[in-house]
């Protein structure tokens, strides 16, 4: 069976959410999930670590067959994608792509703002890169950018304990940290692919006119753009509509956990890539 997947990456869980609303929105296509478990948190780790664990992921989904690969991380996106376009890719195959989720989601995020603040909440690595000021920026000069980093919540969402009164604690601290930057913010992107899972929390801290969005959707809506746009890239991407997901950690942890984000339940794959026992 002709097998090249639209691969989708994330340091664990998160991408979960992206592959998600993808799936559901262009569900003929074959998709393959990495997430790097057995080294994720990425959020706090320093460009050349995101960088290096990155392009081993990227590059293992390439050998599997990906002719395109969603780094559905915006750590990743934000620290990794640009050296893996102009170091890496130019030394290979001109057929294979990488994008992101931070610039798509940037161009549609000032329509959604009727007071031209806007908050992005992400974890430290996404917020101190800058990406999401500069990259919104280009598309809608006119709209403020007040970002919060949010350190604790990947790891009480990796463990399961999203929903457990700690979750509360750090979510009202966070979400007021930012509020307070500016009050006018009627627009939340939720910039980590995790975050999804604490939308009913974050918005109980929130007035109700503030609208949270999560980036599933709009990356969604990207790639089925992009696909319409590049059709040598649609081509290339098989269409017998089946999922696999790959671990780098243990399998039973990992299937435990998936459907949280996933939705339904699934069965992973272990994979090793170098510098990961
Ligand atoms: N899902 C990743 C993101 O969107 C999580 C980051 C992490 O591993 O800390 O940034």
């Amino acid at each position: 069976m002709d097998n090249h997947p639209i691969g989708i990456f994330d340091s664990g869980y998160g991408g979960l959410t992206v592959l998600r609303e993808v799936a559901a929105l262009l569900p003929q296509y074959d998709y393959l999930y990495l997430g790097d478990n057995a080294r994720s948190p990425y959020g706090t780790r320093s460009f050349q670590t995101v960088y290096e664990y990155t392009r081993e992921c990227v590059f293992k989904l390439f050998d599997a067959g990906c002719p395109l690969v969603i780094l559905a991380c915006n750590t990743a996106s934000a620290k990794a994608l640009r050296t893996i376009q102009q170091k890496d890719l130019v030394k290979m195959d001109p057929k294979l792509r990488v994008l992101g989720v931070i610039r798509p989601t940037a161009e549609v995020i000032g329509t959604y703002s009727t007071t031209g603040k806007v908050g992005v909440l992400g974890t430290t690595g996404t917020v101190l890169s800058g990406s999401y000021p500069i990259e919104i920026g280009k598309t809608f000069p006119n709209v403020e950018v007040y970002q919060q980093a949010c350190p604790m919540w990947v790891p009480l969402i990796e463990n399961n304990e999203h929903q457990g009164p700690g979750a509360d604690h750090f979510v009202k601290e966070y979400v007021e940290q930012l509020m307070e930057q500016a009050p006018g913010i009627d627009t939340i992107l939720l910039g980590c692919t995790h975050y999804p899972l604490l939308e009913d929390k974050i918005q109980q801290y929130l007035p109700a006119q503030v609208r949270v969005l999560s980036q599933g959707t709009i990356v969604a809506e990207s790639l089925k753009d992009y696909l319409h746009r590049h059709p040598e890239m649609e081509q290339l991407c098989s269409k017998n509509g089946t999922r696999r997901f790959l671990t780098t950690d243990d399998t039973t942890n990992f299937d435990e956990h998936a459907s949280i984000f996933f939705g339904s339940e699934l069965r992973s794959e272990h994979c090793s890539i170098p510098h990961v026992s």
